[in-house]
């Protein structure tokens, strides 16, 4: 069961579409998760709103993240941040299954609770029952004030403003954001450098900008957009980093334009799913500039072989024999890259969800907020 949110007295500020507003507003709202919490003096993170103290931060041994659909995606790229940059184990998890499997509650383990709406059902059972075992959860969350927000022991606000297309973008991009932050604030407690804490700043506060020029590949990603539309099914990929963000590009896709689209890491392609692939399968391959670039582009090559079409989002022009088309995003820090490479899947499928004349904003079967069970 689902409910209804209106999209009530928000305009669509000129565009034709909340979906496209939302997408647009990306430099500013994540500007906006940014604001006040960057430190260039020591390369940390300032959040206050965890209400936790470095002693405390540092008796975590485990990181569990929960939510659910696009939140849980986003959850997956906050893991693989916290491991990478503060090296502690963390793992997402759907709050819906997390919440039926009767969880073993840690107390050497910080629970993570994400939602946009901080309103879902699901995500605030679960968090309902985490603390009832005593299990210490903040939130990271986009509505101030919110279900969620109010039960958690503290958290990170997006500051993203009202979210109101039912596919989530500008909440998806703050929530990486914001684990980014989260990872960067518990590595420089244990054992990020400095210098390396210097880069994610850096990097960080370099994404607004970089997003627009994301952006200006709008015409150009619209034109991809119309030749793949008409096509019954979609599978994208990728490795690791960019694995949650294929997974992202194919829920964007499917909850708005109805194309079918399936999301695999690329190392399993050739364990099942190679058997899809062929002239009426094209993939969207996304191919980061990083330690796993060659092992893609193998990948890419036996795609090509089995005469599927291929959409790279990467960082350089492929090879012809490799992509039939590409769409180049600028470089940051390989850990911030996945947030980069989730906004031309974005416009990918509005614009597939535009070419075949869906109802954008308010796509059949689903509701902003899942607040039933
Ligand atoms: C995203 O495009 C979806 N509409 C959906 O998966 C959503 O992210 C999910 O229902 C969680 O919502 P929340 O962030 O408000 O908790």
């Amino acid at each position: 069961l689902t409910v209804d949110v209106e999209a009530g007295h928000y305009d669509t500020g000129g565009f034709e579409h909340y979906l496209l507003k939302e997408i647009s507003e990306q430099p500013e709202t994540v500007a906006r998760t940014l604001r006040g919490r960057l430190d260039e003096r020591f390369h940390i993170a300032h959040l206050g709103g965890l209400n936790m103290d470095a002693r405390e931060t540092r008796s975590f041994r485990r990181v569990k993240i929960i939510g659910c659909g696009s939140a849980y995606y986003s959850g997956q790229i906050g893991a693989q941040l916290i491991e990478e940059l503060a090296r502690i184990p963390a793992d997402a998890e759907p709050a819906s299954e997390f919440r039926y499997r009767n969880p073993v509650v840690d107390p050497d383990t910080l629970y993570v609770a994400i939602s946009q709406s901080g309103e879902t059902y699901d995500t605030l059972a679960a968090v309902q029952e985490l603390k009832r075992k005593g299990g210490r959860v903040i939130g990271i969350v986009n509505a101030v004030g919110s279900a969620i927000a109010r039960e958690v022991d503290g958290g990170i606000y997006l500051h993203a403003g009202p979210e109101v297309s039912v596919a989530s973008t500008k909440a998806f991009t703050s929530t990486a954001v914001a684990f980014a932050l989260l990872a960067l604030h518990f590595g420089r407690v244990h054992d990020l450098s400095p210098a390396d804490g210097r880069r994610i700043v850096d990097g960080l506060a370099k994404l607004p900008d970089q997003i627009e020029e994301i952006l200006k590949q709008g015409d150009r990603i619209r034109d991809f957009a119309r030749k793949y539309a008409g096509r019954p099914s979609i599978m994208f990929v990728g490795r690791v980093r960019g694995y949650p963000v294929a997974r992202e590009g194919a829920q964007k896709l499917k909850e708005i334009s109805y194309i079918h689209a399936e999301a695999y890491p690329a190392s399993e392609l050739k364990h099942g799913p190679l058997a899809l692939i062929g002239p009426e399968m094209p993939t969207v391959a996304i191919v980061p500039d990083d330690e796993l670039l060659d092992k893609n582009l193998t990948t890419l090559g036996e795609i090509r072989a089995r005469g599927g079409n291929v959409l790279m989002i990467g960082h350089r022009e492929p090879d012809a024999k490799l992509a039939d088309d590409a769409i180049v995003v600028p470089k940051n820090e390989i850990e911030l890259d996945p947030i980069l490479l989730t906004i031309p899947l974005q416009l990918l499928a509005y614009h597939a969800a535009v070419a075949l004349e869906r109802d954008v904003d308010k796509p059949r079967n689903l509701a902003k907020s899942v607040t039933v069970e």
